[in-house]
């Protein structure tokens, strides 16, 4: 059976899964139920100075929803933790001394000024949590007071941050970053630079997921009124997997522990963000929509596919992908596919069609009787048939064997050059640049 436990910065977990900083990790009651379904470790709902916040009364979180009502993204106006601190850390302290073997990190976020954080940096120590992670993220409502996104969009408030942090604690510190800034790798190489022992990402997407039109008030709605929140949930999933690529291969960071958070909802998500270079996985919507049990599909599909694999450990899976991630200039123009149809799979919905005939390369034909044959004289196997099919491989792309002439261009199609590294062999990207 393959090994799930992990070490990430010298803290050890029985499994990569951990509830990330929200609603699921806010008191001693959630945790211990989500230790005892089988969580590897939490981060602790976000902890600031009292007097302690207050959120609003009204609803807090909005939804996206799939044609069947699952839940695809979800958005929250809430703020950190609402209880008072000492009590949340009386709560850190027993829950860790009650369940040595699982990570506990406590999440942090105070003002911006280097005596707030050695004012609370102690107070965390005393608790026995392994590590803190420095919320740079949350998008609304902590920002606005100069906290949460407001820090993690500048680099140099990163830096110096995390390097008061390393110098009053002993404690591992992560560095949770905010997806709102254009290019991730800033925030990063400054969260390094300070001393940062890792970072975690993403926090919550700034997003309006809704208006009413009735009230003509974004939703949720406080009183006719609403406010951008936090995007997050299997709709963010992309956009997580391609930072935390972004930062596992930027020579500048290379070797940086990462904590990929994102819309984990299944194993084979874990699985991505491993492969893409992370220690562990954080989840909240997943755990905020099905339960704490999710955790059990998750470890056993994990479990299951790297034993089919071969994988023998979490980290002979971390990072094993990061080496296919390239820059378009580098993808082989001498990889030739075209779409193929299996006619028993085929529902003749006429999707693929109307995609490819009214948007595409009318590269889809249909019959009299409604059967749809690919054109390879006009297929440029941009996949879009495959992507709006409903019957799962009922359209797949078959690949040409160098040899094979391709019928669109006329060209044959050539073995793969021996280093497809440069623009002289690639004339398709010296074009299109
Ligand atoms: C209701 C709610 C509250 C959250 N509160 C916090 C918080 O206090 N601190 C924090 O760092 N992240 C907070 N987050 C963000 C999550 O920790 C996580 O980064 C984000 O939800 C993406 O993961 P997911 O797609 O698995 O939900 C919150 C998310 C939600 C939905």
């Amino acid at each position: 059976m393959a090994d799930l436990s992990t070490n990430f910065l010298g803290i050890k977990s029985p499994n990569p899964f951990w509830l990330a900083s929200a609603p699921p990790t806010d008191k001693e009651y959630n945790v211990v139920r989500a230790f005892k379904a089988g969580w590897g470790g939490v981060v602790w709902k976000t902890l600031g100075e009292d007097p302690h916040v207050v959120n609003v009364n009204g609803p807090r979180y909005g939804a996206i929803y799939g044609a069947d009502r699952r839940l695809l993204g979800l958005n929250n106006i809430e703020l950190i933790t609402d209880r008072p601190l000492e009590v949340n850390l009386r709560e850190i302290k027993a829950v860790k001394r009650a369940w040595p073997d699982r990570a506990m990190i406590v999440s942090l976020m105070v003002p911006c000024e280097e005596a707030a954080w050695k004012r609370i940096l102690p107070l965390v120590e005393d608790t026995g949590a392994d590590g803190i992670e420095l919320n740079f993220g949350c998008p609304h409502g902590m920002s606005e007071r100069g906290m949460g996104s407001a820090v993690g969009q500048v680099p140099e408030y990163i830096e110096m941050v995390a390097r008061w942090c390393k110098a009053n604690t002993r404690m591992p510190v992560i560095v949770k970053l905010t997806p709102n800034i254009t290019d991730i790798r800033y925030p990063a190489r400054a969260a390094k630079a300070g001393g940062a022992d890792a970072v975690s990402l993403i926090n919550t997407i700034s997003s309006i997921t809704s208006v009413n039109l009735d009230t003509m008030s974004p939703e949720p709605s406080i009183d006719g009124k609403g406010s951008h929140g936090g995007y997050c949930g299997p709709a963010v999933k992309p956009i997580a997997l391609n930072m935390v690529a972004e930062i596992a291969r930027d020579p500048e960071t290379a070797g940086l522990p990462i904590s990929g958070i994102g819309g984990v909802t299944t194993w084979r998500d874990a699985a991505e963000f491993l492969a893409l270079g992370c220690g562990t996985v954080q989840v909240c919507t997943a755990a905020m929509t099905y339960g704490f049990k999710v955790v059990e599909e998750m470890k056993s599909g994990l479990s299951q596919w790297m034993d089919e694999k071969g994988h023998r450990s979490i980290d002979e899976v971390v990072g094993r992908a990061v080496p296919n991630v390239t820059d378009w200039q580098y993808l082989n123009l001498n990889y030739v596919t075209k779409a193929r149809i299996d006619q028993d799979a085929c529902i003749k919905c006429g999707r693929c069609y109307a995609a490819c005939e009214d948007t595409s390369h009318q590269a889809i034909s249909m019959s009299e009787d409604r059967v749809f044959e690919v054109i390879d004289e006009e297929c440029v196997a941009c996949n879009l048939c495959v992507n709006v099919c409903p019957v799962e491989n009922c359209i797949t792309m078959e690949v040409l064997e160098p040899g094979t002439i391709d019928t669109r261009t006329g060209k044959v199609v050539e073995p793969d050059y021996a280093n497809w590294t440069t623009h002289p062999n690639n004339p398709g990207a010296c074009a299109a640049e």
